[in-house]
């Protein structure tokens, strides 16, 4: 795909990953909109990029996504390319031995975390794609997973949502295919961002870098830039691009 004058969807574009996606974007001349529900982050980039659309929305909320997905058609016709980034990285094991016992995992949290990194990407590529098809665009979906599908301890309902993640990959690659539609996911290892600084200990992220056979964090950069391979590749589809920096072999 050629990504000049593509309308792309970015979730989630308003810092860390997803904006590294955003100024990749740019370079590309790509017409981008963000979808973001931080309204301060969204007033921040909109400045400081004014070719960039800004869309306030909640897309763990199928009531928002559907409202902000029809104005978005109705500006713009249809979508080519949406990327699924928005999420949060959480972590939590399933039991917690302390002092006063064994303390369960939160079940509001489970479903926060489910709502924001799985049900959020089926919300959103529902009403792109049917769009898509009515259109007739032969469109891309880029999915933004995690090694933590292949199941990371203490990230229960992390690891969950992106495996969730990544089966939708696969289903959605085979019913869209047939229609020209690609449907990608890229699963970035340990990346060197505020989330996962906030999401891991100092010592956590010592180990975790020590394990990887690069010795380092992934640059945001680097994510975007596998995202902008895939979606450059017309015959990428369906599978999950890993950019870990060896972490799983
Ligand atoms: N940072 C990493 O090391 C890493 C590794 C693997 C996968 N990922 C994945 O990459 C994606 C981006 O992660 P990040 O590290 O850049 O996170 P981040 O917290 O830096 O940025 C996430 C962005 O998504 C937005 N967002 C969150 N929930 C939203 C919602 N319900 N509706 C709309 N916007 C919402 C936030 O406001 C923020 O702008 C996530 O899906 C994450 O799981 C990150």
């Amino acid at each position: 795909m050629e990504l000049r004058g593509k309308k792309v969807i970015v979730t989630g574009g308003v810092r860390g990953l997803g904006r590294s996606m955003v100024d990749s974007l740019i370079a590309k001349e790509a017409v981008i909109t963000v979808f973001d529900l931080n309204a301060a982050g969204l007033g921040d980039l909109s400045a400081e990029q004014p070719g960039v659309h800004c869309v306030e929305c909640d897309v763990s909320n199928y009531d928002e996504v559907v409202k902000a997905t029809t104005r978005y058609h109705e500006e713009f016709g249809a979508t080519d390319v949406l990327i699924n980034n928005a999420g949060i990285l959480y972590s939590e094991p399933l039991v917690r031995i302390s002092g006063s016992g064994v303390e369960m995992h939160d079940p509001a949290t489970w479903n926060k975390v489910l709502a924001a990194d799985l049900n959020s990407v089926f919300y959103m590529t529902s009403c792109v794609v049917a769009k898509m098809i009515t259109t007739r665009t032969r469109g891309v979906i880029v999915n933004i997973s995690s090694v933590s599908a292949g199941g990371n301890p203490g990230q229960s309902a992390y690891s969950a949502a992106k495996a969730g993640v990544n089966a939708l990959t696969a289903v959605w690659a085979k019913e869209l295919g047939p229609m020209g539609i690609r449907v990608i996911a890229v699963a970035p290892g340990f990346t060197e961002t505020d989330s996962t600084k906030e999401a891991l200990s100092e010592g956590v992220l010592r180990e975790t870098t020590r394990r990887v056979p690069l010795r380092r964090l992934g640059k945001p950069e680097e994510i975007a830039h596998g995202v902008i391979s895939v979606l450059e590749n017309d015959f990428f589809n369906g599978k999950v691009f890993e950019l870990d920096g060896g972490l799983i072999v």
